[in-house]
């Protein structure tokens, strides 16, 4: 056996800035050093971050900073359960697929135990989205959750100060010192809240185009690989896709908005393209987790989760457990709305061509359905609507978008920057596929 050699801060750096490869116990100290304040300050973490960023990480190394960033925290038992899954978005706008996919998912026969984040900048949260329900709580004890895993195949809680407090300390670091953008970094990022979070079998949703991280296809494919090897390395069953996000995703962009859409889609009633990603995404978790034998089988019995009624039935009961009033499932009319609608004209004939994503979550944002710093609160009645999607021809006197605002200054100033976000064209465009690629 070779003795354990753990490094001092300056030469853990000085070994990642020349090219060398770091050992996993390295790594480990490294990190826990860190953590109880023994080792690295802030300033030599963000150094190494820098050279991590610059030199990059293999496959061990990636693994190792993932497996520190898990053992800084507690870790979901998820026990016995069988079938438990979860599921994860690079960040989208407009993406409300949680609040169908986990549902379809749970009718199914599959647990979707999900630590969810709060939204910031300009994509939103999955728990901001679920509090637009009156009394919805978020902050269920563990044993809590687990019952309510077991009893109703759905729950969703926040992050606690105690869930993978390296990667939300590191996170930081990391948004302060340009070095969020690296492929091993957001791998280890992602991976260890999976990780930590229990699930037997993940699917990884790595969105591409205008509104992603990262914005070409390739790349994104490469994210997503890095992802699923750590993810089966660590012994969860883990696949990708990569999936389009050069426009929002659905029409609604704004919690009660979103969540009245992710109302409708799981009547069956909602945008093709929310629905085809549930379906996509919700086939990997249905195969991966061995209840089905084929993708086709999966997508059937999503199909009947919705079609019998089952999936939305489960949201009811999901909503009502975490204490959320869920007669608003039957009433969505009834959710937060805002006072003032405003339409944007197209001004234009044509067709649409694209909808930047990240303009439309910015002009959202910016009426009070996201967070411009952390800690702000959120107004869950405001949004934008989009009515006309990529591909879709337009009359001058056609609307693309409503917003729905809480003042008027506030309604004409996001309605110019929603009209900014389109783009017309005259000749029909290609549409882009929604899927681009599954990973393995
Ligand atoms: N989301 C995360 O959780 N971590 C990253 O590093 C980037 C996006």
């Amino acid at each position: 056996m070779t003795a354990t050699r753990v490094l001092r801060p300056y030469d853990f750096i000085q070994k990642k800035r020349d090219g060398g490869k770091m050992g996993e116990e390295e790594i480990r100290s490294f990190v826990a050093g860190y953590m109880d304040g023994t080792g690295a300050t802030d300033y030599q973490m963000s150094a190494f971050l820098m050279a991590a960023f610059f030199r990059g990480l293999d496959r061990e190394e990636t693994l190792a900073l993932t497996r520190a960033y898990v053992e800084s925290g507690q870790v979901l038992d998820l026990g016995g359960l069988a079938h438990t899954v979860d599921k994860h978005s690079t960040g989208g706008v407009g993406d409300k697929t949680t609040l169908v996919l986990g549902p379809m998912v749970a009718a199914a026969g599959a647990r979707l135990a999900k630590i969810s984040g709060r939204g910031l900048g300009h994509t939103g949260g999955t728990i901001d989205k679920l509090e637009s329900f009156p009394g919805f709580r978020s902050d269920l004890a563990p044993e809590e959750f687990l019952a309510q895993v077991q009893r109703v195949g759905l729950a969703v809680i926040g992050q606690t100060k105690d869930f993978v407090p390296a990667d939300a300390r590191i996170y930081a670091l990391r948004d302060v010192t340009a070095t969020v953008e690296s492929i091993p970094l957001i791998a280890a990022s992602v991976m260890s809240k999976k990780l930590a979070s229990g699930a037997r079998s993940i699917v990884l949703d790595v969105k591409t185009g205008g509104g992603a991280f990262m914005h070409t296809p390739e790349k994104a494919a490469e994210l997503a690989r890095a992802m699923v090897e750590i993810g089966e390395l660590a012994g969860r069953h883990t696949a990708a896709l990569v999936t389009d996000m050069d426009q929002p995703l659905g029409r609604a962009v704004g919690n009660a908005l979103e969540v009245a859409e992710a109302i409708a889609t799981l009547k069956g009633q909602g945008p093709l393209d929310l629905f085809e990603l549930c379906l996509a995404l919700g086939s990997e978790l249905l195969t991966l987790s061995g209840l089905v034998d084929s993708r086709d089988a999966a997508r059937s019995a999503l199909e009947g989760a919705v079609k019998s009624g089952r999936a939305l039935e489960t949201f009811r009961r999901f909503v009502a457990a975490q204490g959320g009033d869920s007669s608003l499932v039957d009433h969505p009319q009834a959710l937060p709305a805002a006072p003032l609608l405003q339409a944007v004209r197209a001004g234009r004939a044509g067709y649409v061509a694209a909808i930047n994503a990240e303009g439309v979550g910015r002009a959202a944002m910016l009426l009070g359905a996201g967070r411009a710093r952390k800690g702000d609160t959120i107004d869950p009645a405001v949004g934008v609507e989009i009515l006309a999607k990529v591909g879709d021809p337009i009359g001058p006197r056609d609307d693309l978008a409503v917003v729905h605002a809480r003042t008027p200054g506030a309604a004409t100033d996001v309605a110019a920057l929603v009209s900014s976000a389109f783009r017309i064209v005259s000749e029909k465009p290609s549409v882009r596929p929604l899927v681009f690629a599954r990973i393995p």
